[in-house]
């Protein structure tokens, strides 16, 4: 018979916080605790969302019921939570990254293929209206052949949790490359082979030599990827631009037959006529169906671009290209919390369904480690001034 989930969240940080209602509304789950490591707000959570606590997560790995974790620990703590939590037998739902190595990405895909465990990486930016209409396009063979897409993640670090964080301001913007990656791979079907990276150093004290653990002085750092379908990506992870939002976005993605492109709340698909002499190309502006529907609402506001590019109508309400997918979400999510471009409740169902039905999910290991590595390779090309680096590749994920 099929065990409904008894969850256990580990780490009650600002970001868990919009996720706690959806887990233990699912209708697959039978019970949420909370977890942390400074006690004030696992006793925070425990009463806004009234969750028993588990003192700490080494009990969290020895309770019998707990069948499952989630990971919202801090950004280079997720390799190992995620590494004990799947040898104690638990799912594991993740947010990004998947972890703070190769090696440790790769300890992750051989304990989930081992176990049969489900692991959920839970990459907002894969249920982007952006990249949602991109692999779309590219599924339909709008596209055509991949030859060229870039995507990136803009945050700037006054602005981003970490950046206030002693420890963490001078992380390598790629150390956290999964918003970018997992949308443009996931638009063209593909996986990284090679990376040359080059980055942007910075008088930020936090950058500067010796000042973080990691050896980094970059503040921006931009990769350029050969992919295994012979087309090409850019990746950039800024922390330094004066930019707002979307912080994660395709900005163009070329094929033979069509083209995207975007910017600040205009999405627009080029598509060449097929069997003409001449070069002629057909411009639909797709922003209606792409945008968020409060956003298409409000178009007509004379301060709409100024909006749009300071966070408006971003985080609750779904697009068109998203309505599919919503189909599936279960009633019980009706009028909860949702960000990040309304993906939060997507990822919940995701790992809700598979791990209760035994499912290979999506966004499953295999998909993490192709979205995660690359990065960390790039960080290594461009300490080495940015020479061509090979990407190990850990295969698809296996069909359950
Ligand atoms: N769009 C996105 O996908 C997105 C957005 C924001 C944050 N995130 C991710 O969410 C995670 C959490 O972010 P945040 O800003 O809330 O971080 P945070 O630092 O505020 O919270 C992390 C919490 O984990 C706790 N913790 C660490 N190790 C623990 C352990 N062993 N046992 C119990 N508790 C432990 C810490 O005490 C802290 O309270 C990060 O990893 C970040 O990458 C993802």
């Amino acid at each position: 018979m099929k065990q409904k989930l008894t969850i256990a969240l580990i780490g009650c940080g600002s970001f868990a916080e919009d996720f706690v209602e959806l887990f233990k509304k699912h209708p697959n789950t039978e019970k949420v605790y909370v977890c942390d490591l400074i006690r004030e707000r696992a006793e925070a959570f425990s009463k806004q969302f009234d969750c028993e606590i588990i003192d700490t997560f080494e009990d969290v790995l020895k309770k019998e019921d707990v069948n499952c974790i989630l990971n919202f620990t801090r950004r280079h703590q997720h390799g190992d939570i995620t590494i004990r939590a799947l040898k104690a037998g638990k799912h594991v739902y993740s947010s990004v990254p998947m972890a703070s190595s190769v090696e440790e990405c790769k300890e992750i895909v051989e304990l989930v293929k081992d176990t049969g465990l489900t692991y959920v990486i839970g990459e907002t930016c894969y249920y982007y209206p952006c990249a949602m209409f991109c692999r779309e396009a590219y599924k339909n063979g709008k596209i055509g052949k991949f030859q060229y897409g870039a995507a990136q993640y803009y945050h700037h670090i006054d602005s981003i949790s970490y950046g206030k964080i002693k420890e963490e301001r001078g992380m390598p913007p790629l150390f956290y490359p999964t918003h970018s990656t997992a949308m443009i791979l996931s638009a063209c079907d593909s996986y990284v082979k090679r990376v040359v990276c080059f980055g942007c150093k910075t008088d930020d004290e936090a950058f500067l030599p010796g000042n973080n653990e990691w050896g980094n002085e970059h503040i921006n750092q931009y990769v350029l990827m050969e992919l295994a379908n012979g087309g090409t990506a850019r990746v950039t992870e800024a922390r330094g631009f004066s930019y707002g939002s979307p912080s994660s976005y395709i900005s163009n993605m070329y094929g033979t037959k069509g083209s995207y492109e975007f910017s600040n709340a205009q999405h627009l698909f080029f598509e060449r006529e097929d069997n003409t002499e001449k070069d002629i190309i057909h411009v639909t502006d797709v922003s209606d169906y792409v945008n968020p529907a409060d956003m298409v609402k409000n178009k007509h506001l004379p301060d709409f671009k100024e909006k749009a590019a300071n966070w408006e109508w971003q985080r609750n309400s779904p697009a068109k290209v998203q309505e599919e997918e919503y189909k599936r979400v279960p009633a019980e999510f009706e009028g909860l919390r949702n960000s990040h471009m309304a993906s939060h409740q997507l990822l919940v169902d995701d790992f809700c369904t598979c791990a209760f039905e035994g499912k290979m999910p999506v966004l499953n290991a295999w998909f993490a480690a192709r979205s995660n590595v690359p990065g960390l390779v790039a960080i290594e090309s461009a300490k080495q001034g940015g020479i061509p680096l090979e990407v190990p590749d850990f295969g698809d994920a296996p069909v359950k």
